[in-house]
């Protein structure tokens, strides 16, 4: 009996302390997450959101996000391809995680993987403007969709002054690049290997310890081109000094803005090339150093296994002939708990190698430089290239895979000092004034001079005759 009783108190005062730490446990995350709530399957209507056609007195800013691929995360033929890349069974696992940040409003409305044509209200905004605009937060660790959102139709932004029609908000959180951090970060569901780590690079970026965000880069005025400058928000709103457009620039030349994505990616890195010039005693050792100058995460970035970027180092004779002599790829390659690699993302469990270019940091890229056959003189020429996707993962998806030359440098190399010597003098005569302009030059010197003399003479005469 008493052993009956004091169990039972005993279960009574357990009873109570999960009660306690129930209540304790909701309280905690309210109190230090003021506003909104974890962005979840299903938690609201469609009506919550305006497309983005409804924000027409920020007419640029709709056609700047239209050109983005925010506007088109959803229904990206790359993205499916990937998508039946996974196993059958897999895909069935990993497919409402994938969607779920490519389509964050049709999560939310139970609208995920269909139809654009059946979807309601922002659903098929992919990532939208309304989106965006009534996240209030991010919970931790800042992946996978971690953004906190209240659909209040209060659009919370990064002015001091928002004058709008609609109810406004200033939000700091816009500023930060936590904001965008919460989706470009990715960490595998299960064992939380950093898939994708754009958020965590910049973070411990020279950029990041000078206050310059995402935001920055990828909201500017032109690609490019850094941090806010002035212009209006909205086509009836005052002129600001300092604004960000919605025109997220980013790298991809065959799905987005084109133009835009090559800017980028010549915005990004630098080259320079140590060789020794004359190669009179054969073969010689010289090194690239691929430099990320322009980027505030690592190059290349975000989707790691997929993006590629690649140098190439050449050798050119006179005709203009090209032998490659050196290559090296830049990404990252998964391996799987078999220790298998390449391993595809879901089921990577661990990093088999990561060559990259953090962020205002060089990586060498050495190569024996030696002259083609027979040849007095070659350039030695390196490339520095891009293309968004595997050719393999373009082809399964029906779509081109342009590449994009990102940064070029060259330099002359001799077989001997006296060849050098030889290109200089051909050089100095091209380069300096042409011998056509020299020779008109000198005769015109010569017919200054003779004129002078004959002045000079007929002068003389005059005198001896007066
Ligand atoms: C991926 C998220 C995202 C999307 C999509 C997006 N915005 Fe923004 N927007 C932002 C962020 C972040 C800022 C603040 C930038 C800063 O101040 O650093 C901003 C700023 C603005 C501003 C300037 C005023 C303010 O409050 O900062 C307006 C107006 C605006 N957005 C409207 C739109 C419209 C209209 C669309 C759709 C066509 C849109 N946005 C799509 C993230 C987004
Ligand atoms: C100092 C400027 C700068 C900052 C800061 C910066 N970026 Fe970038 N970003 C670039 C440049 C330049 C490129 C093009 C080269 C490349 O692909 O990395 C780029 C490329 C990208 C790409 C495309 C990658 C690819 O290969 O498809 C994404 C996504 C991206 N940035 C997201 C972000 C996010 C998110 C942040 C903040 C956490 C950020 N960037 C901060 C300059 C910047
Ligand atoms: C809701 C999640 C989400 C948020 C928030 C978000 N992004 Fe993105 N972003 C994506 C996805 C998904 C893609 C890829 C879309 C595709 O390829 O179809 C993308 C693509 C991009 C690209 C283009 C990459 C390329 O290869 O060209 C850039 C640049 C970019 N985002 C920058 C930002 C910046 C800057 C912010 C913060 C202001 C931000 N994003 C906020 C999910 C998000
Ligand atoms: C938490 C957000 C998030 C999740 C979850 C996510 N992605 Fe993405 N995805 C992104 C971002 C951000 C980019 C753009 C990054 C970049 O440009 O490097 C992207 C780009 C892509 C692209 C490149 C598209 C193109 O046209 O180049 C593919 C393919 C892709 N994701 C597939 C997947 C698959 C498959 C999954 C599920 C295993 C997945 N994503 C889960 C955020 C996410």
């Amino acid at each position: 009996m008493r052993r009956d009783t004091g169990s039972l108190t005993r279960t009574s005062r357990g009873a109570f302390a999960v009660l306690l730490l129930m209540v304790v446990g909701l309280a905690v995350p309210s109190i230090a997450l003021a506003e909104g709530q974890p962005v979840d399957e299903g938690i609201h209507t469609s009506d919550r959101f305006t497309p983005a056609q409804g924000c027409a007195c920020h007419a640029e800013f709709v056609s700047q996000w239209g050109m983005s691929l925010h506007s088109q995360a959803s229904f990206n033929p790359t993205f499916e391809a990937k998508l039946d890349e996974a196993e059958p069974a897999t895909r069935e696992l990993i497919e409402d995680f994938c969607r779920s940040c490519h389509g964050p409003v049709a999560y939310m409305t139970g609208e995920l993987g269909m139809a654009a044509e059946d979807m309601t209200g922002a659903s098929a905004d992919s990532i939208g403007c309304s989106f965006c605009h009534q996240v209030t937060g991010t919970d931790e660790p800042i992946a996978n969709l971690s953004q906190r959102v209240e659909a209040d139709g209060v659009y919370r932004g990064g002015l001091d002054d928002p004058q709008a029609p609609h109810p406004a908000r200033t939000s700091e959180f816009h500023r930060s690049a936590e904001f965008c951090g919460g989706c470009h970060n990715v960490n595998h569901p299960v064992n939380g290997l950093a898939l994708e780590a754009t958020y965590t690079e910049w973070l411990n970026s020279p950029q990041a310890e000078e206050g310059i965000t995402c935001q920055d880069c990828h909201m500017s005025e032109a690609p490019g081109v850094v941090g806010p400058t002035p212009g209006r928000v909205a086509a009836m709103g005052p002129e600001r000094e300092e604004i960000h457009r919605m025109t997220f620039w980013g790298a991809h030349v065959e799905r987005g803005n084109a133009d835009a994505a090559v800017q980028m990616l010549r915005a990004a890195a630098t080259l320079t090339v140590e060789v020794p010039d004359v190669l009179a005693e054969g073969p010689g050792e010289g090194v690239v150093q691929v430099t990320n100058s322009g980027a505030g995460h690592y190059l290349p970035t975000g989707l790691t296994d997929v993006r590629q970027m690649w140098l190439e180092v050449l050798v050119v004779d006179a005709q203009g002939t090209e032998t490659e002599i050196a290559r090296q790829a830049f990404g990252t390659v998964f391996k799987d708990a078999e220790g298998q690699y390449p391993a595809q993302i879901w089921d990577a469990v661990a990093v088999q190698s990561d060559i990259r270019v953090p962020p205002m940091e060089s990586v060498p890229v050495t190569f024996t430089a030696s002259l083609p056959e027979g040849a007095e003189s070659g350039t030695i020429v390196a490339r520095l290239k891009y293309t968004s996707i595997t050719d393999k993962l373009a082809e399964a998806a029906g779509r081109e895979n342009p590449v994009t030359l990102m940064s070029e440098i060259s330099q002359p190399i001799y077989a001997s000092p006296e060849a050098k010597q030889a290109a200089e003098r051909v050089d100095g005569g091209l380069m300096g004034i042409d011998t056509g302009t020299l020779a008109m030059a000198l005769g015109a010197l010569v017919a200054v001079v003779a004129a002078a003399i004959g002045i000079l003479v007929l002068r003389k005469r005059k005198s001896a005759g007066a």
